[in-house]
């Protein structure tokens, strides 16, 4: 057994909920002990069990949850701040050029190393990841996550209408190369599958029946897709669907359960709330996203009292960073304009167990609680000179996180581990 010594933050509980208990636990002189790849305790330094080495790290260092980023492309991240137009315009003019590139498995891995390098140097220990629509790129992915220890749930890009010839499939080969990379990686170790047909507007019916097959077929696997983001693409979608609302298509083939995550969700009907909850999808909120795009401005309580379960996303490459602090501080933001203000306890939530909630991993991870994974971070309260005067007169827990919110990056990070494992740090 290992114990890690400093300060100690982590969310227990939702705080949007009442009635859940406490929402955290911190403890300005803690510790967190790990046994193998679990905590196996967390607790005040003065409780501490005897025997073990302990990892003295001050009261400059922060012990807490690693982030979930709950949607992303990774194929993207080379294109981060692609400028003009709204999405229909970007994903024309842009995104599909890049991901075109994705048929060279030479340059899939490249944008492999590099986004895992991003993900873990932000802190951000497990992703729902969009890969493209290549069968070799997608296995490129996943294998970049194994051997960096990543917590990935990844899925290949379904797509066979409304795109570039280069990026078209047929859905029934679409099905095939899902399907065979589903048996291969699903479950291995820390690695998840996530049926992902890109969004309505580029998938047929056939595509769509066909990935809600492959979902009957494999129930534990997830699915991964985007909803009403933006006001030109919900026409659209009723123009293409003209007998179903956005969230209904969805739904009639058989693609909606607890372990479906859409991205977005900007301007869902009360009714298609109504569904979402029943059938107990997720959303994924992706505010650095819905700013660069001037997509709109998301509803966080409409969609929670709804019943909706949220997770924050950056969505790369829409979303403009890897960076966790700046999913929340970007949250923090669209709420305030829209009146209401969030609270960092209720920020740090949705980046850490509510994401892992949101992915239906909140039982073995998302939080520093005895029995789970050890999925956490080190942060460095001394990252730079402004979070060292900031967070040394920090007079609550919740000044202390609020400083990290707005000012922290990747240099706060200083060690990540996942599964008990240091998959990153900095000396
Ligand atoms: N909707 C369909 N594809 C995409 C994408 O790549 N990015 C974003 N932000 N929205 C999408
Ligand atoms: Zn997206």
């Amino acid at each position: 057994m290992k114990l890690f010594r400093g300060r100690v933050f982590t969310p227990v509980a939702d705080p949007f909920r009442g009635g859940d208990g406490h929402p955290y636990i911190a403890h300005d002189d803690g510790f967190v002990a790990v046994e193998g790849d679990r905590i196996a305790a967390v607790g005040p330094w003065g409780e501490h069990p005897p025997g073990a080495e302990v990892m003295e790290l001050g009261s400059d260092a922060l012990i807490t949850p690693g982030f979930f980023d709950t949607h992303l492309h990774a194929p993207q991240l080379e294109m981060i701040g692609s400028y003009g137009g709204h999405l229909l315009d970007w994903l024309n003019r842009y995104t599909f050029p890049t991901e075109a590139k994705f048929s060279d498995p030479k340059h899939a891995e490249v944008i492999a190393r590099a986004i895992f390098d991003e993900l873990l140097r932000n802190g951000t220990v497990c992703a729902l990841i969009f890969s493209t629509i290549h069968y070799e790129a997608t296995d490129i992915f996943f294998a970049e996550a194994e051997r960096r220890g990543f917590r990935g749930i990844i899925g290949k890009a379904m797509m066979d209408r409304n795109a570039p010839a280069a990026l078209l499939e047929n859905a029934k080969e679409s099905y095939d190369a899902s399907r065979r990379l589903l048996l291969k990686w699903h479950k291995r170790g820390l690695l998840r599958y996530a049926i992902t047909p890109r969004f309505a507007p580029t998938s047929t019916p056939e595509l769509l029946a066909l990935a809600g097959d492959l979902k009957r077929e494999f129930r534990d696997a997830y699915v991964h897709t985007h909803i009403s983001e933006n006001t030109t693409e919900v026409l659209w979608v009723q123009e293409l669907f003209p007998e179903a609302e956005y969230a209904d298509v969805y739904d009639r083939y058989g693609l909606l359960d607890e372990l479906t995550v859409l991205a977005h969700g900007v301007y869902l009907t009360e009714e298609e709330l109504d569904l979402l909850s029943r059938r107990k999808a997720r959303i994924a909120h992706c505010p650095n996203s819905n700013l660069f795009l001037g997509s709109g401005l998301f509803r966080l309580h409409r969609v929670l009292n709804a019943g909706v379960v949220v997770g924050l996303g950056t969505d790369i490459g829409a979303g403009t960073t890897p960076s966790m602090f700046t999913a929340m501080a970007d949250a923090y933001k669209v709420q305030q304009v829209q009146g209401v203000s969030l609270t960092p306890v209720e920020l740090w939530y949705l980046a850490t167990l509510g994401g892992a909630r949101a992915l239906s991993l909140d039982q073995e991870t998302g939080s520093l609680e005895a029995g789970k994974s050890a999925d956490f971070l080190i942060l460095d309260l001394r990252a730079t000179p402004l979070i060292s005067m900031r967070s040394q007169r920090a007079t609550s827990v919740e000044e202390l996180l609020s400083g990290l919110i707005f000012m922290g990056d990747d240099r706060t990070i200083k060690n990540v581990f996942i599964a008990g494992r240091e998959v990153w740090g900095r000396r």
